[in-house]
């Protein structure tokens, strides 16, 4: 998407926002090969409103945008949605430059400004209120508040004319907007690595989003999404009510030497010839952690293998069930596999970690290795692949 891109017909929504390719990991955690976009939109009316900032590694190259999406117009508001200094990082190189814009946020915001700035305007500032409106002319800007969505101060922000939904993090995906790629696959990675802990304050804002007519969604990262919403509506309804997108297999392994991912192997063909539906083999040392964890919620059925490694299961074994655990992991069928060459206590571990999820089944048989395969471990995995055919 271009900079001065019109996204309503009438020309008065431009996108300001820039591309981060430089970035390694974002929120220092999570691997973006494709960088990730921080969204800013511009309203230009008989008022003009300028919708959320960017990182301050990118304040420069926003504020050229503003300035040009502006058209020699000076803004006379910033809206701020949120506080997370992916949006909030160019907030004082913005206030300095247009000494007579008025911020617009929430009460909680502004106490954030103030922590991060030692500011909160208090001589320049609106504070939007639960469904609050602010005319700018043609159009009329809505608050509601989406505390938790991803932080506490969130808000989003509707347009009536346009009948656009300026949603803040939600519907955002990781991808800078240069690089081509279909929404599903990173928006979950980035909804469930991010967002998965609140899925009750998703529950909220979606019933707000219910009753108002959607035309068009602008989220502060990934494209603006102008079609087919209620595809979009319906992934964000099932990742928050933590069910299953489809039925499918994840089998998340730790391996030293390579014998406990030969049995995870063995337990993917196993499923698979028996037409199970799709298997994903992750290894939790070397695949990306938060495309398993968004795939252990975008499919029914989740096996864990782990040796025993000092008397306890691998530890990425045991991040990656933190990191399943901490999003509210629940509903789903589980699996147990594990090795030790003298007295293995993986599987015990990972089991009772899978109970602590809410309604999580873990089928039985729990395979236990010695060091290596045998025959009798070979026909627990087949009595294991028919265990989860009926679960
Ligand atoms: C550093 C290290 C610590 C281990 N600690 C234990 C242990 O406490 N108890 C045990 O039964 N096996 C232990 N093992 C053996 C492994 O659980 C496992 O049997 C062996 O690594 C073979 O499986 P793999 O090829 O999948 O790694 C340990 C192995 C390593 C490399
Ligand atoms: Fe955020
Ligand atoms: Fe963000």
């Amino acid at each position: 998407m271009k900079t001065d891109c019109a996204i309503w017909a009438n020309g008065e929504l431009r996108y300001a926002g820039v591309n981060d390719h430089e970035i390694d990991l974002f929120e220092g955690q999570y691997a973006v090969p494709h960088g990730v976009s921080y969204n800013s939109y511009v309203i230009l009316d008989e008022k003009t409103a300028v919708m959320d900032t960017v990182d301050g590694r990118f304040a420069d190259a926003w504020l050229r945008n503003v300035e040009k999406a502006l058209d020699g117009r000076k803004p006379d508001y910033l809206i701020v949605q949120h506080m997370e200094p992916d949006h909030s990082g160019s907030i004082m190189a913005f206030a300095e430059k247009y000494p007579g814009a008025v911020i617009v946020s929430t009460q909680k915001a502004f106490g954030m400004m103030n922590q991060f700035f030692g500011t909160d305007f208090a001589d320049r500032r609106m504070v939007a209120a639960e469904g609050g409106k602010l005319p700018l002319g043609r159009h009329t800007l809505a608050f509601y508040t989406a505390p938790m969505v991803h932080w506490p101060e969130v808000m989003v922000t509707y347009e009536e004319t346009e009948k656009t939904l300026f949603s803040a993090d939600a519907f955002g995906k990781f991808g800078a907007l240069d690089w081509a790629e279909d929404w599903t696959d990173e928006a979950r990675r980035y909804y469930i690595g991010i967002v998965g802990k609140y899925g009750a304050p998703v529950q909220t804002l979606l019933k707000k989003a219910a009753g108002l007519d959607i035309q068009k969604i602008c989220p502060l990262h990934g494209p603006v999404l102008k079609e087919n919403l209620e595809k979009y509506l319906k992934l964000y309804s099932i990742w928050s009510s933590y069910q299953p997108e489809e039925k499918g297999a994840v089998i998340a392994y730790a391996s030293f030497y390579g014998h406990t991912r030969a049995a995870a192997e063995l337990l993917a063909e196993e499923l698979q010839k028996a037409g199970f539906g799709p298997v994903v083999l992750r290894d939790v040392y070397r695949d990306d952690w938060a495309a398993t964890v968004a795939d252990a919620f975008r499919y029914s059925h989740l096996v864990v293998a782990s040796p025993t490694y000092n008397g306890d299961m691998a530890p990425k074994m045991e991040a990656f069930l933190k990191a399943l655990s901490a999003r509210g992991y629940q509903n789903r069928v589980a699996a147990v596999m594990d090795n030790g060459t003298w007295a293995p206590m993986a599987g015990k571990a990972m089991k009772a970690a899978l109970e602590s999820c809410r309604n999580v089944t873990v089928v039985e048989p729990v395979v236990s290795i010695r060091s290596a395969m045998n025959d009798e471990n070979k026909a627990q995995i087949c009595a294991l692949a028919a265990a989860l055919i009926q679960a």
